[in-house]
């Protein structure tokens, strides 16, 4: 699908490839640039497709929350969900109607993560290792914990790790399924891990399956054993988005270590100042949103910010400039957790977990992780930032600009 919105302006776009290049090579969100310049609304050239980005906080909440009526579809047929329907399946993040099936599901895997804690001791081995070292560890970590929360049992760490590294691969390759040109050649590094991870999700579905007991099946039930495997490499694969406001969370705190002296004394035993870790956590996913964009196709015509959107429009909701709104953020730049502290508008401007019908099934589950984590390290570590401070951007390709650069030490060693 290639439509142009006239009238309507558009980000930087070179003829054929559109804004692909620049989003791509980026040293910032080129999208925030755009709607300092366009506005709240704007098109986006993908080469192969034309989308409306809408960035104020009202016309997301209308999106995402108000009018699921105008808005029931993901994306439409080549958005980022349905798109990978062949390789992941109709588990419920690629489920694209709100039909009784969908509800079910939802209610029953909620239910499934609501009776699991993430584990305690989620961050071993952080300290002294890279920041891609960290990474990988932490989404071997939540892969190891998801699995648990649906098989009822921990999983071979090997094989966490052997699905982490095979998650990775495959987000890699659902973008480059983006760019313009041939369909992707898989590399055949990245196809050995995919099919790796493959055999393994299977092995753990028919374990979901053969265990009496096992979450997946008791909370969500009546369920084939390709749904189950679809439900659980569904699951799996929010581990990285899971795992990156962890990594940013340290970069933001390696770069203000008077956050991190509140945070260890808002941690101690009996402390009066436990808001502090909640409002330290939600100013690291404003900053750092991991799900950049949240997609939807208009079924009808509608108006956003007093632009014309015709039926058949994909509409893509810019979590970082929602979150950086002028309107409902004061110095939107700067990392200030207290702001969290004052009234209740922020409300309506912030949505890592996306709003609505569709949000996030696994909010709680990953703020207690997210919490945990930090937790875990603040308590008995200091965050040393690597380079000079800068201002950390989600961009499109969904890694920080510039990449998160610090090292974790033990306080003792300091
Ligand atoms: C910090 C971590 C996470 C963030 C920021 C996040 C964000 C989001 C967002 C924005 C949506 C809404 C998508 C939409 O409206 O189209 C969503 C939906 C969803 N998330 Fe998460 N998520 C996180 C972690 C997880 C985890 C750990 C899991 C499960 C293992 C998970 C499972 C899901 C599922 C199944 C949906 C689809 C719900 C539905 O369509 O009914 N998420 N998430």
């Amino acid at each position: 699908m290639k439509s142009r919105y006239p009238g309507v302006p558009y980000a930087p776009r070179l003829p054929f490839v559109g804004s692909l290049v620049h989003l791509r090579r980026a040293r910032s969100d080129v999208l925030l640039d755009a709607a300092d310049e366009l506005g709240d609304v704007f098109g986006l050239d993908l080469g192969a497709e034309h989308v409306l980005v809408v960035g104020h906080p009202a016309d997301a909440v209308r999106v995402l929350e108000e009018r699921p009526d105008i808005y029931p579809d993901k994306g439409g047929p080549t958005g980022f969900r349905r798109s990978s329907i062949p390789f992941l399946g109709g588990g419920l993040s690629t489920w694209n109607g709100m039909d009784a099936e969908w509800r079910r599901r939802r209610s029953g895997m909620a239910r499934a993560f609501r009776s699991h804690s993430p584990s305690s001791d989620i961050s071993p081995g952080l300290a002294g290792a890279t920041v891609d070292r960290v990474r990988s560890i932490l989404e071997s970590e939540i892969v190891a914990d998801l699995a648990t929360a649906l098989l009822g049992r921990r999983p071979d760490q090997l094989e966490a790790d052997k699905v982490a590294l095979g998650l990775r691969r495959l987000a890699g390759t659902f973008w480059r399924g983006k760019m313009p040109g041939p369909h992707p050649v898989l590399a055949r590094r990245t196809r050995r891990d995919v099919a790796e991870l493959e055999l393994i999700v299977q092995k753990w579905a028919d374990i979901a399956l053969a265990t009496r007991n096992s979450p997946l099946v008791c909370h969500v039930g009546g369920l084939t054993e390709v749904q189950i495997r679809d439900e659980v490499l569904s699951q799996l694969l929010s581990a990285g988005t899971l795992a990156m406001p962890m990594v940013w969370g340290l970069d933001v705190l390696a770069r203000h270590p008077e956050a991190q002296d509140r945070l260890r004394e808002a941690l101690a035993p009996r402390s009066q100042a436990v808001d502090y870790v909640i409002w330290t956590l939600r100013e690291i996913l404003r900053l750092c949103p991991s799900t950049y964009w949240v997609q939807r196709q208009a079924s009808i015509d509608d108006e956003l910010s007093g632009v014309q959107i015709r039926a058949g429009s994909r509409v893509i909701v810019h979590v970082p400039r929602v979150h950086r709104h002028p309107e409902y953020w004061a110095e939107p730049d700067v990392f200030r957790p207290e702001r969290f502290s004052e009234g209740a508008s922020w409300k309506r401007a912030w949505m890592p977990f996306g709003r609505g019908p569709r949000s996030c099934v696994a909010r709680s589950y990953a703020l207690d992780a997210i919490t945990r984590v930090l937790g875990n390290v603040i308590r008995t570590h200091h965050i040393e930032p690597l380079g000079a401070p800068t201002r950390l951007v989600p961009a499109f390709s969904l890694i920080a600009r510039p990449a998160p650069a610090f090292e974790i030490r033990p306080l003792d060693a300091s």
